[in-house]
């Protein structure tokens, strides 16, 4: 586990960008292709938007890349709050990136049954049970929860990579998620966490007592897991 810790959350942005570009282009070289599960909230707009800029957009074969969804709400995907539609508008349009290449939850769909289709079509796609992301995109709720891995929701007790329909009662919401088996296969798993409002959440996850259901985040495996954050977003961890 790499702890990257930067002055402003501006610098962790950029260093996440170069640290995509890098494990697209190494996926592309070794495999012919990238699969990155994107993920949602606020923090990855402005890590989409670079993606998409004069900076990076002619550093990647976009083409041979295969966007997923780590989480998503259920709501349609024109929905204001879409993690889809925020993708959409900072990355997927901006790279005039091609339907084929992005996978997102069919939220027309009952819950359980929109989160059995997007399992269904990540098995289909890696053919195999177990998927492998290239890289998993993550960020950290103020409550320490990742992708929808809430405090004490069922899926945190899945023990088989999958995909599940997640009832959040503080937020009166169906959210549609990898489960953390599934988001622990990937080969690289990246966080961005930054704002003092995630202080607490960042001191639960790296020093708290070791509690899942109350953290969700601890559910992410250490190795292969690299964190891009600010001072701000760290101000409660020990001193390295
Ligand atoms: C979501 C995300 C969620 C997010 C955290 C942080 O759908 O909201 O997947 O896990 O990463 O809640 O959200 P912010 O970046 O908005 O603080």
């Amino acid at each position: 586990m790499t702890l990257n810790t930067f002055g402003t959350r501006e610098e962790a942005i950029a260093v996440l960008a170069r640290y995509f570009v890098q494990t697209a282009q190494d996926a592309i070289r070794e495999d012919g292709f990238f699969s990155v599960a994107l993920s949602g909230g606020s923090s990855p707009r402005a890590l989409y938007e670079m993606l998409a800029g004069s900076q990076f957009r002619d550093k990647v074969i976009w083409n041979r890349i295969c966007f997923f969804f780590g989480d998503e709400r259920y709501v349609p995907a024109t929905d204001a709050t879409s993690n889809y539609g925020m993708a959409k508008a900072s990355l997927l349009d901006p790279l005039s990136i091609a339907q084929e290449q992005i996978f997102r939850v069919d939220t027309s769909l009952p819950p359980e049954d929109a989160a059995d289709n997007y399992q269904q079509r990540l098995f289909d796609f890696f053919k195999t049970e177990e998927p492998r992301f290239d890289l998993v995109l993550l960020g950290l709720g103020d409550n320490a929860h990742t992708a929808s891995l809430f405090p004490g929701t069922s899926i945190l007790q899945e023990t088989k990579p999958g995909v599940s329909a997640v009832w959040v009662e503080a937020k009166q919401t169906w959210r549609i998620s990898f489960n953390a088996p599934l988001i622990n296969e990937a080969r690289h798993i990246a966080f961005l966490v930054f704002g003092p409002e995630k202080a607490a959440a960042m001191q639960h996850v790296f020093s708290g007592d070791n509690n899942a259901n109350l953290y969700p985040a601890q559910l992410i495996r250490k190795e292969h897991t690299a964190w891009f954050t600010d001072e701000a977003a760290t101000a409660l961890l020990p001193a390295s």
